[in-house]
């Protein structure tokens, strides 16, 4: 083997003729210096993207169990109107916990979507998925109405106006020793297709449903 081949074989910068080497040196300055440059900027991003990643993936795996709230006996509700009702939807921390939700008996008429199919009674809750208002039913209109930035929708809790991204959430009901209960809280999209809950403010429909991860955890 020729001395020029060895040379560059060597782990010795100096070996290899690298201009400015030092003796016994094995690594060149600049390959420690962008290493080290690195190795800092992987260490100062790894600081505000692990946080965040688990502030929005972290409610993901917290399981929140399952509450149900009395609303009233049967008889308060009928198929053509809704009753606002405030429950309790997460218990422990009092009125905080507390949530305005419109109820009214399942409707075959307008109620022909197959998820609503085996539904007793339609709970929908109040807060407007654009950021967080509280909703008014208007009867004479059929329209839930926003008095914050204009959202409306009809009576479905689809929106026909304004600026909420998705259909206002809904919630499970079932009918327990005379008794309507309303139970965990979930998205729709446009075709009332059901989604686990989201926050004000994300869409369901095209890539919305990818963009934005479900957070159970949060609940009102
Ligand atoms: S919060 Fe309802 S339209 Fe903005």
């Amino acid at each position: 083997m020729s001395d020029k081949h060895s040379n560059q074989q060597s782990r010795y910068t100096g070996d290899r003729l690298i201009p400015g080497s030092f003796a016994g040196e094995t690594v060149t300055r600049r390959k420690f210096m962008s290493g080290t440059a690195q190795t800092a900027g992987a260490i100062a991003a790894a600081g505000f993207t692990l946080p965040a990643l688990g502030f929005a993936f972290g409610p993901v795996f917290h399981e929140v169990p399952h509450h149900w709230s009395p609303a009233g006996p049967p008889e308060m509700f009928n198929e053509d109107n809704y009753v606002p009702i405030v429950i309790t939807l997460t218990p422990g921390v009092g009125e905080v916990g507390k949530g305005l939700v419109y109820v009214r008996k399942h409707n075959p008429k307008i109620d022909t979507d197959p998820f609503d199919k085996n539904t007793p009674y339609i709970a929908i809750s109040a807060r407007c998925v654009h950021l967080g208002c509280d909703v008014r039913w208007v009867s004479a209109a059929q329209r839930f109405v926003c008095p914050c930035h204009g959202g409306t929708y009809n009576v479905l809790g689809i929106r026909v106006a304004g600026p909420p991204p998705r259909p206002l959430d809904r919630f499970f009901t079932r009918v327990t020793n005379n008794l309507v209960e309303i139970g965990p809280r979930f998205s729709v999209n446009d075709e009332l297709r059901r989604f686990s809950p989201r926050d004000p403010g994300e869409p369901l429909d095209g890539i919305g449903q990818y963009l934005y991860p479900s957070r159970p955890s949060i609940r009102i």
